[in-house]
Protein backbone atom coordinates (compact mmCIF):
# COMPACT_ATOMS: atom_id res chain seq x y z
CA UNK A 1 0.00 0.00 0.00
CA UNK A 2 0.91 3.84 0.15
CA UNK A 3 3.29 4.96 2.74
CA UNK A 4 3.46 8.54 3.53
CA UNK A 5 7.19 8.58 4.12
CA UNK A 6 8.79 12.37 4.67
CA UNK A 7 6.64 14.57 3.01
CA UNK A 8 6.13 11.90 0.01
CA UNK A 9 3.40 9.13 -0.83
CA UNK A 10 5.45 6.38 -1.74
CA UNK A 11 4.32 3.14 -2.95
CA UNK A 12 7.87 0.68 -3.16
CA UNK A 13 9.60 0.04 -0.27
CA UNK A 14 11.11 3.04 1.61
CA UNK A 15 14.99 3.76 2.11
CA UNK A 16 15.60 4.27 5.84
CA UNK A 17 19.02 6.04 6.42
CA UNK A 18 21.87 3.96 9.37
CA UNK A 19 21.69 7.25 10.84
CA UNK A 20 18.21 7.89 11.92
CA UNK A 21 18.05 8.52 15.55
CA UNK A 22 15.22 6.42 15.64
CA UNK A 23 17.04 3.21 14.76
CA UNK A 24 20.17 4.34 17.04
CA UNK A 25 18.76 6.01 19.92
CA UNK A 26 15.11 5.21 19.73
CA UNK A 27 14.91 8.94 19.77
CA UNK A 28 11.54 9.37 18.47
CA UNK A 29 7.74 9.13 19.38
CA UNK A 30 4.88 7.63 17.55
CA UNK A 31 0.85 7.17 18.16
CA UNK A 32 -1.58 4.27 16.87
CA UNK A 33 -4.87 5.83 15.57
CA UNK A 34 -7.82 3.72 14.88
CA UNK A 35 -9.96 3.87 11.80
CA UNK A 36 -13.36 2.52 11.90
CA UNK A 37 -15.44 2.05 8.44
CA UNK A 38 -13.21 4.13 6.70
CA UNK A 39 -13.36 6.94 9.25
CA UNK A 40 -10.66 8.07 11.60
CA UNK A 41 -11.44 7.75 15.33
CA UNK A 42 -10.11 10.34 17.76
CA UNK A 43 -7.46 11.23 15.79
CA UNK A 44 -7.11 14.62 16.94
CA UNK A 45 -6.51 13.19 21.10
CA UNK A 46 -3.54 12.11 19.33
CA UNK A 47 -1.99 14.06 17.10
CA UNK A 48 -2.38 16.64 20.23
CA UNK A 49 -0.74 13.66 22.05
CA UNK A 50 1.55 13.79 19.33
CA UNK A 51 2.54 17.28 19.81
CA UNK A 52 3.22 16.84 23.51
CA UNK A 53 5.25 14.21 23.03
CA UNK A 54 7.53 16.08 20.56
CA UNK A 55 7.53 19.18 23.02
CA UNK A 56 8.93 17.01 26.22
CA UNK A 57 11.36 15.49 23.94
CA UNK A 58 12.55 18.99 21.99
CA UNK A 59 11.18 17.88 18.84
CA UNK A 60 10.56 20.98 17.24
CA UNK A 61 7.16 19.65 14.19
CA UNK A 62 5.93 21.60 12.16
CA UNK A 63 3.23 19.44 11.01
CA UNK A 64 -0.21 20.60 13.08
CA UNK A 65 -3.05 18.18 14.04
CA UNK A 66 -4.88 19.04 10.73
CA UNK A 67 -1.54 18.07 8.34
CA UNK A 68 -1.65 14.94 10.30
CA UNK A 69 -4.79 13.68 9.83
CA UNK A 70 -5.19 15.28 5.98
CA UNK A 71 -2.26 12.88 5.82
CA UNK A 72 -3.96 9.86 7.38
CA UNK A 73 -7.24 10.58 5.02
CA UNK A 74 -5.58 10.55 1.87
CA UNK A 75 -3.27 6.98 2.83
CA UNK A 76 -7.13 5.90 4.17
CA UNK A 77 -8.80 6.55 0.88
CA UNK A 78 -5.71 5.54 -1.42
CA UNK A 79 -5.01 2.10 0.48
CA UNK A 80 -8.98 1.73 1.12
CA UNK A 81 -8.40 1.18 4.78
CA UNK A 82 -11.91 0.35 6.49
CA UNK A 83 -11.06 -1.26 9.64
CA UNK A 84 -7.45 -0.52 10.43
CA UNK A 85 -4.52 1.22 12.27
CA UNK A 86 -2.37 3.89 11.37
CA UNK A 87 0.81 3.79 12.51
CA UNK A 88 2.69 7.16 12.90
CA UNK A 89 6.46 7.83 13.92
CA UNK A 90 8.66 10.65 13.80
CA UNK A 91 12.56 10.54 15.13
CA UNK A 92 14.97 13.07 15.56
CA UNK A 93 16.40 12.96 12.24
CA UNK A 94 19.27 12.06 10.41
CA UNK A 95 22.86 12.47 11.55
CA UNK A 96 26.44 10.83 12.37
CA UNK A 97 26.03 8.51 15.30
CA UNK A 98 26.13 10.91 18.68
CA UNK A 99 23.92 11.08 21.55
CA UNK A 100 23.51 14.85 21.79
CA UNK A 101 21.33 16.27 19.54
CA UNK A 102 22.54 17.48 16.12
CA UNK A 103 22.60 21.19 15.46
CA UNK A 104 20.64 20.80 12.07
CA UNK A 105 18.62 17.79 11.10
CA UNK A 106 14.83 17.53 10.17
CA UNK A 107 12.43 15.43 11.58
CA UNK A 108 11.34 11.87 9.93
CA UNK A 109 8.19 11.06 9.92
CA UNK A 110 6.76 8.09 8.88
CA UNK A 111 2.87 7.39 8.07
CA UNK A 112 0.99 3.81 7.26
CA UNK A 113 -2.06 2.22 7.43
CA UNK A 114 -2.82 -1.36 7.48
CA UNK A 115 -6.15 -3.34 8.03
CA UNK A 116 -6.97 -4.45 11.65
CA UNK A 117 -10.15 -5.88 12.59
CA UNK A 118 -11.92 -4.79 15.97
CA UNK A 119 -10.89 -6.73 18.92
CA UNK A 120 -14.39 -8.83 19.17
CA UNK A 121 -13.25 -12.04 20.21
CA UNK A 122 -11.35 -10.71 23.35
CA UNK A 123 -13.82 -8.56 24.11
CA UNK A 124 -16.38 -11.19 23.98
CA UNK A 125 -14.51 -13.64 26.11
CA UNK A 126 -12.04 -11.69 28.17
CA UNK A 127 -8.45 -11.83 28.48
CA UNK A 128 -5.55 -13.52 30.56
CA UNK A 129 -2.91 -10.85 32.55
CA UNK A 130 -0.16 -11.58 34.10
CA UNK A 131 1.69 -9.20 36.82
CA UNK A 132 5.31 -8.12 36.50
CA UNK A 133 7.59 -5.82 37.99
CA UNK A 134 7.43 -2.53 35.78
CA UNK A 135 11.33 -2.07 35.14
CA UNK A 136 10.39 0.97 32.15
CA UNK A 137 11.50 4.86 32.79
CA UNK A 138 9.53 7.19 34.07
CA UNK A 139 8.41 9.38 31.60
CA UNK A 140 6.28 6.72 30.53
CA UNK A 141 3.71 9.59 29.35
CA UNK A 142 5.45 10.10 26.30
CA UNK A 143 4.69 7.92 24.00
CA UNK A 144 8.65 7.01 22.54
CA UNK A 145 10.03 4.89 20.49
CA UNK A 146 12.43 3.12 23.22
CA UNK A 147 9.82 0.61 24.18
CA UNK A 148 12.40 -2.52 24.97
CA UNK A 149 11.06 -2.21 28.75
CA UNK A 150 7.55 -2.92 27.00
CA UNK A 151 8.66 -5.40 25.09
CA UNK A 152 10.37 -7.57 26.97
CA UNK A 153 7.46 -7.34 29.48
CA UNK A 154 4.74 -8.46 26.10
CA UNK A 155 7.27 -11.34 25.58
CA UNK A 156 7.21 -12.50 29.14
CA UNK A 157 3.03 -12.54 28.89
CA UNK A 158 3.38 -13.95 25.27
CA UNK A 159 5.24 -16.98 27.03
CA UNK A 160 2.92 -17.22 29.80
CA UNK A 161 -0.26 -17.27 27.27
CA UNK A 162 -1.06 -13.91 28.35
CA UNK A 163 -2.23 -11.28 26.05
CA UNK A 164 -1.17 -8.37 28.44
CA UNK A 165 1.69 -7.87 31.59
CA UNK A 166 0.19 -5.81 33.91
CA UNK A 167 2.83 -3.13 35.09
CA UNK A 168 3.71 -3.14 39.17
CA UNK A 169 5.90 -0.34 40.18
CA UNK A 170 6.64 -0.32 44.00
CA UNK A 171 3.67 -2.12 44.68
CA UNK A 172 1.17 0.04 42.66
CA UNK A 173 -0.40 -1.06 39.52
CA UNK A 174 0.70 1.32 36.66
CA UNK A 175 -0.57 0.30 33.57
CA UNK A 176 -0.37 -2.17 30.89
CA UNK A 177 2.55 -2.85 28.61
CA UNK A 178 0.25 -1.51 25.63
CA UNK A 179 -2.53 -0.39 27.59
CA UNK A 180 -4.12 1.07 30.57
CA UNK A 181 -5.56 -0.67 33.38
CA UNK A 182 -8.83 -0.48 35.50
CA UNK A 183 -10.44 -1.97 38.29
CA UNK A 184 -14.06 -1.57 39.41
CA UNK A 185 -14.93 -2.45 43.02
CA UNK A 186 -18.50 -1.78 44.38
CA UNK A 187 -19.66 0.48 41.40
CA UNK A 188 -16.74 2.52 41.13
CA UNK A 189 -13.86 2.71 38.36
CA UNK A 190 -10.77 3.33 38.71
CA UNK A 191 -7.58 3.68 36.98
CA UNK A 192 -3.84 5.41 37.59
CA UNK A 193 -3.72 8.90 37.50
CA UNK A 194 -2.83 10.31 34.31
CA UNK A 195 0.88 11.17 35.39
CA UNK A 196 4.21 10.23 34.59
CA UNK A 197 4.58 6.29 35.24
CA UNK A 198 1.45 6.10 33.03
CA UNK A 199 0.50 6.80 28.86
CA UNK A 200 -2.61 9.00 29.54
CA UNK A 201 -4.37 7.24 26.82
CA UNK A 202 -6.60 8.43 24.35
CA UNK A 203 -8.93 5.13 24.76
CA UNK A 204 -9.01 5.90 28.81
CA UNK A 205 -9.96 9.18 28.15
CA UNK A 206 -13.07 7.95 26.19
CA UNK A 207 -13.98 5.58 29.12
CA UNK A 208 -13.53 8.37 31.59
CA UNK A 209 -16.67 10.05 29.12
CA UNK A 210 -18.82 6.53 28.60
CA UNK A 211 -18.57 6.18 32.62
CA UNK A 212 -19.36 9.88 33.41
CA UNK A 213 -22.61 8.75 30.95
CA UNK A 214 -23.09 5.84 32.76
CA UNK A 215 -23.21 7.40 36.24
CA UNK A 216 -20.34 5.32 37.29
CA UNK A 217 -17.74 7.45 39.31
CA UNK A 218 -14.64 7.52 37.85
CA UNK A 219 -11.75 7.92 40.11
CA UNK A 220 -8.33 8.37 39.11
CA UNK A 221 -6.69 6.91 42.39
CA UNK A 222 -3.27 4.24 41.93
CA UNK A 223 -4.45 0.54 43.56
CA UNK A 224 -1.90 -2.36 44.74
CA UNK A 225 -1.59 -5.59 42.71
CA UNK A 226 -4.25 -7.14 46.20
CA UNK A 227 -7.19 -4.41 44.90
CA UNK A 228 -6.58 -5.85 41.17
CA UNK A 229 -6.97 -9.48 42.59
CA UNK A 230 -9.94 -8.29 44.67
CA UNK A 231 -11.39 -6.59 42.36
CA UNK A 232 -15.06 -7.50 41.31
CA UNK A 233 -14.53 -6.44 37.44
CA UNK A 234 -10.56 -5.74 35.82
CA UNK A 235 -10.86 -4.19 32.32
CA UNK A 236 -7.73 -2.97 30.14
CA UNK A 237 -7.78 -0.52 27.20
CA UNK A 238 -6.24 0.97 24.15
CA UNK A 239 -6.56 2.14 20.48
CA UNK A 240 -6.38 -2.00 19.73
CA UNK A 241 -8.03 -3.54 22.53
CA UNK A 242 -10.87 -1.05 23.15
CA UNK A 243 -12.63 -2.03 26.55
CA UNK A 244 -11.41 -5.27 27.39
CA UNK A 245 -12.12 -7.69 29.76
CA UNK A 246 -9.93 -9.43 31.81
CA UNK A 247 -11.10 -13.56 33.14
CA UNK A 248 -7.63 -14.13 34.26
CA UNK A 249 -5.10 -12.60 36.86
CA UNK A 250 -1.72 -14.38 36.84
CA UNK A 251 -3.31 -18.09 38.35
CA UNK A 252 -6.96 -16.34 39.54
CA UNK A 253 -9.79 -16.23 37.28
CA UNK A 254 -11.98 -12.97 37.28
CA UNK A 255 -15.67 -12.81 36.35
CA UNK A 256 -16.76 -10.65 33.55
CA UNK A 257 -18.79 -7.94 34.78
CA UNK A 258 -22.48 -5.88 34.17
CA UNK A 259 -20.27 -2.35 34.29
CA UNK A 260 -17.61 -3.80 31.97
CA UNK A 261 -20.66 -4.84 29.84
CA UNK A 262 -22.18 -1.62 29.97
CA UNK A 263 -18.84 0.59 29.11
CA UNK A 264 -17.98 -1.24 26.17
CA UNK A 265 -22.00 -0.83 24.86
CA UNK A 266 -20.89 2.76 25.88
CA UNK A 267 -17.83 2.48 23.61
CA UNK A 268 -19.54 1.13 20.59
CA UNK A 269 -21.86 4.05 20.06
CA UNK A 270 -18.86 6.12 20.27
CA UNK A 271 -17.75 4.36 17.44
CA UNK A 272 -20.91 4.11 15.02
N1 LIG B 1 -0.38 1.34 22.87
N2 LIG B 1 -0.18 2.52 27.79
C1 LIG B 1 0.81 2.17 26.96
C2 LIG B 1 2.16 1.87 27.52
C3 LIG B 1 0.55 2.09 25.57
O1 LIG B 1 1.53 1.77 24.73
C4 LIG B 1 -0.76 2.35 25.08
C5 LIG B 1 -1.08 2.31 23.61
C6 LIG B 1 -1.76 2.70 26.00
C7 LIG B 1 -3.17 3.02 25.57
O2 LIG B 1 -3.21 4.26 24.88
P1 LIG B 1 -4.33 4.57 23.78
O3 LIG B 1 -5.63 4.30 24.40
O4 LIG B 1 -4.11 6.00 23.45
O5 LIG B 1 -4.06 3.65 22.60
C8 LIG B 1 -1.43 2.79 27.35
C9 LIG B 1 -0.48 1.39 21.43
C10 LIG B 1 -1.81 1.03 20.91
C11 LIG B 1 0.63 0.56 20.85
O6 LIG B 1 1.76 0.76 21.29
O7 LIG B 1 0.40 -0.26 19.97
Amino acid sequence: GLIYYNGEYINDNIAISPDDRGYQFGDGIYEVVRVYEGRLFTAEAHFERLLRSASEIQIELASTVDDYIAICERLIAENRVQDGLIYVQVTRGIAKRNHIFPESTEPVTLIYSYDSARPVQGMEEGVKVITLEDIRWLRCDIKSLNLLGNVLAKQQAHIADAVEAVQVRDGIVTEGASSNVFIIKDGTLYTHPANHLILNGITRKVIKRCAEELNIPFVEQAFTPDALYDADEVIISSTSLEVTPVTQIDDQVMAIGPLTRKLQQAFKEKIY
